[in-house]
């Protein structure tokens, strides 16, 4: 019998602290700028369903495809017991995944989204009666407790949502996932690769508007939360490739010179006619940044899959790892000493 758990480890308390300080910090620097987690409120989780339904928005579907096809390989390099998730999202496509892992125990999907989470656990628990699924209402940026579940495990973190995270905040990321990893563990990486411009900008700035009704609604998203005054309808929506950096940047743009006051703060914020708030970036890769950059991080690239030039999923083991069993009470071990017991 399968059972559905959902564990909240950040109080609602916590939540809104941090959005107020990164609402403090992020309106308050040049250029404005704020972190891309407070989309993710229950209509802007429903807001990137739908753009993973447009034609523009190629990631979604090379990922879903690759997933399909590898999923065996996948399964048999990894022999995972429990699959741990970050940004899970709707779950969708790592349906693939759960399918194709055959010793598979538990399913733990992290996310922000409340509404995500519990509407993809029950999806996969009504029609997978097997599997245990523990969501976690968690800041996959604040440091995780994974609840103890069988192993090997595998974290996937898919969708190429590493490249929400600037260099630096990436390196970190990256570098915590490391210090999660046990021996046989392993990290799936979904990754979307440098390409043309037009197809690019085409991903971020739809024809129907959906992905600029997803930018604005960070702005709902404050009005609601901290009883701000944003007009939406004097921002623009803007995407542009910054090919210096290789991502894909997303902007609100002011159309006119206007204050905004957010009272749950203290703070005005006046933006100039043209002035840009920075809501996001979606870095590109390319498979020799990948390795280096898991090498930095302490995890080895064992293998590499793609769709052509279009997307890539990476596998990662950690490099050196030991088994490194405490022994409070017996001698220490000389170095040349590895012992057996
Ligand atoms: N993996 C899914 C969803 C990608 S959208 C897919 O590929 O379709 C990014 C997801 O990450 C969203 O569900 C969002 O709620 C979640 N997310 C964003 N920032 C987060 C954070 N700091 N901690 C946990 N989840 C986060
Ligand atoms: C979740 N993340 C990987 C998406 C992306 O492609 O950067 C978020 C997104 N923003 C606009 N469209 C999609």
């Amino acid at each position: 019998m399968s059972q559905f758990l959902i564990t909240r480890t950040l109080s609602e308390e916590a939540t809104d602290a941090a959005l107020r300080a990164d609402v403090l910090r992020g309106l308050t620097r040049r250029p404005k700028a704020l972190p891309p987690k407070w989309f993710y409120d229950a209509h802007g989780s429903g807001l990137f369903e739908m753009i993973t339904e447009l034609p523009e928005y190629y990631p979604a579907r090379a990922e879903n495809d690759l997933l399909i096809a590898t999923a065996p390989d996948i399964a048999a390099a990894t022999g995972a017991r429990t699959l741990i998730e970050l940004g899970s999202g709707s779950s969708q496509k790592t349906a693939h995944l759960l399918d194709a892992l055959p010793s598979l125990d538990t399913y733990i999907p992290i996310d922000v989204s409340e509404s995500a989470l519990t509407q993809a656990g029950h999806t996969l628990t009504r029609e997978r009666p097997a599997l245990n699924v523990h969501a976690l209402i968690a800041d996959f940026t604040t440091g995780l407790a994974i609840p103890g579940a069988p192993g090997p495990r595998l974290f996937a973190f898919l969708g190429s949502t590493i490249g929400n995270f600037p260099p630096v905040e990436r390196a970190a990321f990256l570098y915590s996932i490391r210090a999660l990893l046990e021996p046989g563990d392993c990290l799936l990486l979904g990754t979307d690769l440098v390409k043309d411009e037009e197809a690019l900008v085409a991903a971020y700035d739809d024809a129907a508007g959906v992905t600029a009704a997803f930018n604005k609604n960070l702005l709902s998203v404050l009005n609601q939360s901290l009883d701000a005054d944003f007009d939406l309808d004097a921002f623009d929506h803007v995407a542009r490739w910054d090919p210096a950096n290789e991502w894909v940047e997303m902007l609100l743009r002011s159309r006119t010179d206007q204050s905004v006051k957010i009272p749950a703060v203290g703070l005005t914020v006046d933006f100039a006619a043209g002035e840009d708030l920075r809501t996001g970036i979606s870095a590109k890769f390319r498979m020799q940044g990948i390795r280096r950059e898991l090498t930095l991080a302490g995890m080895e690239l064992t293998r590499w899959w793609t769709a052509g030039p279009v997307y890539g999923l990476a596998l990662a083991q950690p490099i050196d790892a030991q088994i490194i069993t405490p022994r409070p009470y017996g001698p220490r071990r000389s170095p040349t000493d590895t012992g057996t017991s």
